[in-house]
């Protein structure tokens, strides 16, 4: 059977990935944003997943206001890097995992929570970003990509509950597909940041590594905290905190199991308009 093995846990600040292609990395901007995935890169190379199911957020890229899926799962066999306004990133193209997506899909569904099931799309920063800190610049990326877009964008956005809750349907979805896959589950987005109106700049470290604190030793609080709480704590944009819960709700304490061991941990400020967060927490 498939198992996730480990859930990773990263901001995906567009300005990152232009830092990246553009290397700039040893920049002193940029140079203590990128030593905090030196660990990230070398962990994921002694520990290489079969499969990453990335949860992430469109930003009006491949939907617009014309559709808002509040979660999609990308079944196709690729997935193109988006043209954001200055042209598509150099990073490999996305390949899928087409039979494991739909069997996460089938079990979801049935599972009561509402996916959209997309074919063709592609992948802006919010999933392009957390692959090139995790695995740097390959000529492909080492394996294959489940996209699992949250919509964070338009109001109304899910709760952190429900996030957790479809987390909980995910692992259960990956443990019955007949196939001994090693899975990693990534969420992405965040930390607190606020890009528009009077707020705009806003970054809440005390909230933030609260946040960190709640979501490694104990869950169910990050769960529940309200939706306001993002808004008014992390900023109108800190709500993309919402998609980690997705990611920690499929970890195996929540099913009963022993507890992950945290392997990293990670905060920095600024990234451009963003606090970065970062943590890696292993099954076991
Ligand atoms: C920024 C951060 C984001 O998460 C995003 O989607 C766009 C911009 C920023 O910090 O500038
Ligand atoms: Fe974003």
């Amino acid at each position: 059977m498939a198992r996730i093995t480990a859930s990773v846990y990263t901001s995906h600040v567009p300005a990152v990935g232009a830092a990246l292609d553009l290397g700039k990395t040893q920049e002193p901007y940029w140079q203590p944003v990128f030593h905090g995935y030196d660990f990230a890169k070398q962990w994921e190379k002694e520990n290489p997943p079969d499969v990453v199911f990335l949860v992430y957020n469109d930003h009006a890229t491949a939907f617009s206001l014309d559709m808002i899926p509040t979660f999609a799962i990308g079944t196709g066999a690729e997935f193109m890097p988006a043209d954001e306004g200055w042209g598509p990133r150099p990073v490999p193209k996305v390949i899928g995992h087409p039979e494991l997506a739909a069997h996460i899909a089938q079990s979801v569904i049935q599972d009561d929570f509402d996916l959209t099931i997309v074919n063709r799309m592609d992948v802006d920063h919010g999933l392009t970003v957390p692959l090139s800190l995790m695995f740097g610049q390959p000529e492909a990326w080492p394996c294959p990509v489940i996209p699992f877009a949250v919509n964070v964008v338009q109001y109304p956005v899910p709760s952190g509950r429900r996030c957790f809750n479809l987390g909980k349907a995910i692992r259960k979805a990956v443990e019955s597909y007949d196939e001994p896959l090693n899975v990693q589950i990534w969420g992405t987005g965040g930390m607190s940041h606020q890009l528009q109106g009077q707020r705009a700049g806003l970054i809440n470290r005390e909230w933030d590594n609260a946040f960190l604190d709640k979501l490694i030793d104990d869950p169910e609080a990050a769960a529940s905290i309200p939706h306001i709480d993002y808004v008014r704590e992390a900023g109108s944009e800190g709500i993309e905190l919402v998609m980690w819960l997705i990611a920690r709700g499929a970890m195996s304490d929540i099913g009963g199991g022993p507890k992950p061991t945290l392997r990293h941990r990670f905060y920095h400020v600024p990234a451009s308009n963003t606090a970065v967060g970062h943590l890696i927490l292993e099954n076991h």
